[in-house]
């Protein structure tokens, strides 16, 4: 477990700050069908809603070792901020499945949060896992790739950025399978030394990152962004418009 909150950065948490916000573009999102990620297992991806949160807090303190504070949650509805969540319609009844239950039904199994950086051209990637059970069936690239996606139609970043812990194998082998390399603008290799602190002891991280521009073309994208004829009015107004919607993925 983390010290505090507050010391854990990376793909388990960052650290950057979380006040320049003002890079929150939320605009029209495509189904998962349309996106050709469609619903399979019974598990489907949509954005967060203020009522998931005591099941998000449930799932993340069972994947992370970071405790997670009351801002950190406050903060995933911010400007700036999005998080998707997949939720199983129909977990388990044989007693298997002990928690994670959200309001209207099913569990929640599955997170990816993101935070669009102020110069609205990097999507730090704070949190992704999935709930053991629902482990190597596809779901950890499910929710990668719609994030990824997301960030395309929800912002110009041109790049995802994240840190994971250099001892957690399992994910810096699925990082590499999805395609994500070390930034060595970070370190030698992305290796980031005592990136993390949890419970007082130093831990270091590969920082990661993924260039968004070759999905941008395949999204069909013009180059340049899909916003960049329009200025940075729009950003206003799909920020004042949009914020805080909640779409089906
Ligand atoms: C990392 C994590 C998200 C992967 O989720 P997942 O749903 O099991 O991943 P997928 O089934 O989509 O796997 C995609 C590919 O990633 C690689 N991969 C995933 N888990 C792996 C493991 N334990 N060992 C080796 N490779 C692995 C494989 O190449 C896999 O493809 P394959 O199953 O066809 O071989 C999941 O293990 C997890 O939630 N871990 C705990 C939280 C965490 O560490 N998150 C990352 C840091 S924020």
């Amino acid at each position: 477990m983390a010290a505090a909150a507050g010391d854990a950065r990376g793909c388990t948490s960052d650290d950057r700050g979380g006040d320049d916000l003002e890079a929150a573009v939320r605009v029209s999102l495509v189904s998962a069908e349309e996106a050709g990620l469609e619903e399979s297992d019974g598990v489907a991806f949509r954005d967060l809603a203020p009522a998931d949160l005591p099941a998000l807090r449930e799932l993340q303190t069972a994947l992370f070792p970071v405790r997670y504070n009351d801002s950190f949650y406050e903060r995933l509805f911010s400007p700036g901020y999005f998080t998707l969540v997949g939720i199983d319609a129909a977990p388990p009844s044989d007693g298997s499945f002990e928690g994670t239950a959200v309001a209207g039904g099913g569990a929640l199994v599955a997170v990816a949060s993101v935070r669009i950086t102020s110069d609205w051209r990097v999507a730090y990637i704070m949190t992704l896992g999935v709930d053991h059970r629902y482990r190597r069936r596809g779901l950890g690239a499910r929710a990668l790739r719609l994030c990824l996606r997301a960030t395309c139609e929800r912002s110009r970043c041109q790049l995802a950025q994240l840190h994971v812990k250099s001892l957690n194998e399992a994910a810096v082998a699925f990082y590499n399978s999805m395609g994500f390399q070390a930034d060595e603008a970070e370190g030698h290799a992305g290796l980031c030394r005592a990136h993390y602190l949890i419970e007082g002891e130093p831990y270091d991280a590969f920082a990661l990152k993924y260039d968004l521009r070759p999905l941008r073309r395949d999204l069909g994208e013009e180059e340049g962004g899909p916003y960049s004829h329009y200025g940075s009015s729009l950003y206003s107004w799909a920020q004042s418009t949009c914020e805080g919607g909640c779409a089906i993925l």
